[in-house]
């Protein structure tokens, strides 16, 4: 079990108060809080190391060291055998626009490129205009609207011999689901094609592992698992060597150099580092005798535990209240296939004037579509919006309780 006392200790931005009241954190997939040893390992780099890289002097090494300990962070967070497969950059979205660009280099006019319905805009308008600049065919995978999960049956449909990418999201930031990237990328490469996910969603809630979804590329931003804002990028070790990337003359050539545009924000990534060293402080394994990679995998199956009591909490509660219309996995039996993230309607309001009602009670939600473009045009949502509460796992069942009585104040009033 977690300890939430112990946990929540650790952000200070949870004890904040909102007219008197605490407030609640249902925010976080737009950005999750922050844990105070993160912004002491970026406050500590900016003070104690601050160079650029590969000098003759002190502080050049320590920053080469730091970043060398942030690749092995994170390989050890997305379960990468490689820590050069890892390259960072300012943020998802930036990171994908820039690789699509490196691939769509490889396609020629005919060529094939799938999108889907479930994902985040950044996940796709990339991929729409790269396919449009190298005059390849675009094809959309559909959702079942039933439970706004990616349709199998659709992606199949979509797939052929000319299909040279497969972009989809490991969770969709607005509902929650989860889809099943193995299966994914097994079809994917059953017609020679590669698949790219977006993890962005999925990275604080559950497990990554590169190496056994065989995804190609991945990618996840920090700020989103209590990191700083830094986007990273994970590609097959000999893909990222043999695609050629728009970059500077006197940048390296090999990996990952090759793919991290520019000056990186050394002092951010260092505390992407101090972010996976929390998330394994979570485990109770014993941390003289087992691996971050062991303690990761305790860490993220108690967080998935805590998280699924909170949704269900939340989904039980909303289902009882009338005007409100969920959107998502809601059945007890499925909690598995989604992230602790639920989209909901309430009838006669739209999703920001409820949104404005928790918020003047210290509540944080979204309200809109959250970027998540695709799916709420598909779901025939973007006019009123739906209001977003994301769990975390900082979260209480007392705050749930106190949510799910603010909304329900807001929906009879
Ligand atoms: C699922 C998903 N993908 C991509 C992004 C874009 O990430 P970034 O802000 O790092 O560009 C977001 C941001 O909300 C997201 O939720």
């Amino acid at each position: 079990m977690l300890d939430l006392d112990k946990i929540r200790s650790q952000f200070p931005s949870l004890s904040r108060l909102h007219n008197e009241q605490p407030m609640i954190y249902l925010d976080g997939p737009a950005g999750s809080q922050v844990p105070e040893c993160v912004a002491r390992r970026v406050y500590d780099a900016m003070i104690h190391h601050n160079a650029n890289r590969s000098g003759h002097f002190a502080t050049s090494h320590e920053v080469d060291q730091l970043m060398q300990e942030a690749h092995v962070a994170v390989s050890d967070l997305l379960q990468a055998h490689d820590p050069k497969s890892i390259a960072f950059g300012p943020n998802m979205t930036t990171l994908t626009f820039h690789f699509s660009r490196a691939l769509a280099r490889t396609w020629a006019p005919g060529d094939e490129v799938v999108v889907s319905r479930l994902d985040h805009d950044a996940n796709y308008t990339p991929w729409v205009l790269a396919a449009r600049d190298a005059g390849a065919i675009l094809r959309t995978i559909d959702i079942r609207r039933e439970d706004a999960t990616l349709c199998m049956d659709s992606l199949r449909s979509q797939l052929n011999s000319k299909t040279k990418l497969v972009a989809v999201t490991a969770a969709s930031n607005a509902v929650g689901s989860i889809t099943d990237v193995c299966e994914i990328a097994r079809l994917v490469h059953g017609v020679g094609a590669e698949l790219f996910v977006d993890a962005v969603h999925y990275a604080p809630h559950r497990r990554i592992n590169v190496e056994a979804w065989d995804c190609d590329y991945l990618v996840c931003s920090g700020y989103k698992f209590f990191a700083p804002h830094i986007g990273v990028l994970y590609g097959k070790p000999e893909r990222m060597q043999s695609l050629v990337p728009y970059k500077l003359r006197p940048a390296p050539d090999s990996i990952p150099g090759r793919w991290m545009t520019g000056t990186q924000n050394h002092s951010c990534v260092a505390g992407v580092t101090a972010a996976i060293d929390y998330l394994a402080s979570l485990s109770t394994l014993d941390v003289a005798s087992s691996s971050r990679r062991a303690r990761l995998d305790d860490s993220f199956a108690q967080i998935e535990r805590a998280e699924t009591e909170l949704i269900k909490q939340l989904i039980h509660g909303l289902k009882k209240l009338e005007s409100v219309t969920l959107y998502g996995i809601t059945d007890d039996d499925r909690m598995h296939k989604r992230a602790p993230t639920v989209a909901f309607q309430v009838r006669g309001l739209d999703s920001a004037t409820v949104a404005k009602k928790l918020g003047e009670q210290g509540i944080c939600c979204w309200h809109g579509n959250y970027y998540a473009v695709p799916l709420t045009t598909a779901l025939g949502t973007d006019t009123e919006g739906m209001v977003r509460i994301g769990c975390m796992h900082y979260n209480t069942s007392q705050e749930i309780d106190r949510t799910l009585a603010a909304i329900k104040g807001a929906t009879t009033r």
